[in-house]
């Protein structure tokens, strides 16, 4: 067992509903593929590019490889891949991924929300609940996340999050089908004495149930 994982995080509460985060689930695949299929256009102009059409990655049968993967990515340590879900329903996923430990201790964090729950705080709740987890528990001491500067909502979410702008990787990732430039964000647990549930609390963000 790795520190930390698995763990249930949450609930916070938002406008959108009760908050939570979950290691994900074999039993996730209907509600994630309906999901997925259905925010097509809101998700593909932000994911990595990969192989297969958007219908064959993102249906039922494709959900028990990833999500075996992504459990075997826990198991060992080297990411928290977590289900994001809204009043107890799959609303979309948040990973920390490349996790590093030894003198570094870090790793990076990535998620999506669903459309239909989007612009209520959830991804910054989650981010939030993910950020005292990785600097609790789980003992890292950096968060990085990578984000496309035409990204506005993301932005959002990291500067809600107290995550400071670092720099700007050009051509970094394989997005939407070209090598994009990324703003690189950071956050170390230094900058965030109070935790960050309880930054997001004290400025009227989220509420404790
Ligand atoms: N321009 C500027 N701000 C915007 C826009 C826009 N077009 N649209 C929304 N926003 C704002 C919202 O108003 C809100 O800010 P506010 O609280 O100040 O009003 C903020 O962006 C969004 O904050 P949340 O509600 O906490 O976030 P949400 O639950 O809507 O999820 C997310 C945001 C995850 C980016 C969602 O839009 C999504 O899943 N997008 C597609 C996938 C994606 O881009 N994932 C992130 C990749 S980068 C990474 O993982 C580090």
């Amino acid at each position: 067992r790795h520190p930390g994982w698995p763990a249930k995080l949450g609930p916070l509460l938002t406008g959108a509903g009760a908050v939570a985060l979950r290691p994900p689930k074999l039993r996730d695949g209907a509600a994630w593929s309906r999901t997925r299929l259905r925010d097509r256009v809101y998700l593909q102009k932000w994911e990595p590019t990969s192989i297969g059409s958007w219908q064959e990655r993102n249906s039922t049968m494709a959900w028990p490889a990833q999500w075996s993967a992504l459990r075997s990515l826990g198991r060992r340590g080297l990411a928290l891949p977590f289900t994001i879900t809204v009043e107890g329903e799959l609303a979309g996923q948040l990973t920390v991924g490349n996790i590093v430990r030894g003198a570094l201790r870090s790793g990076w964090i990535g998620y999506w929300v669903t459309e239909r729950r989007a612009g209520g705080g959830v991804a910054t709740a989650a981010v939030a609940l993910a950020v005292d987890h990785c600097f609790g528990p789980v003992g890292l001491h950096r968060l990085e996340a990578t984000v496309r500067p035409e990204n506005r909502p993301s932005l959002r979410v990291l500067e809600k999050s107290g995550f400071r702008r670092e720099g700007m990787f050009e051509r970094y990732l394989d997005v939407a089908g070209d090598w994009r430039d990324h703003y690189v964000y950071g956050l170390t647990v230094e900058e965030v004495p109070e935790g960050a549930v309880e930054a997001l609390v004290r400025e009227g963000r989220a509420r404790r149930p």
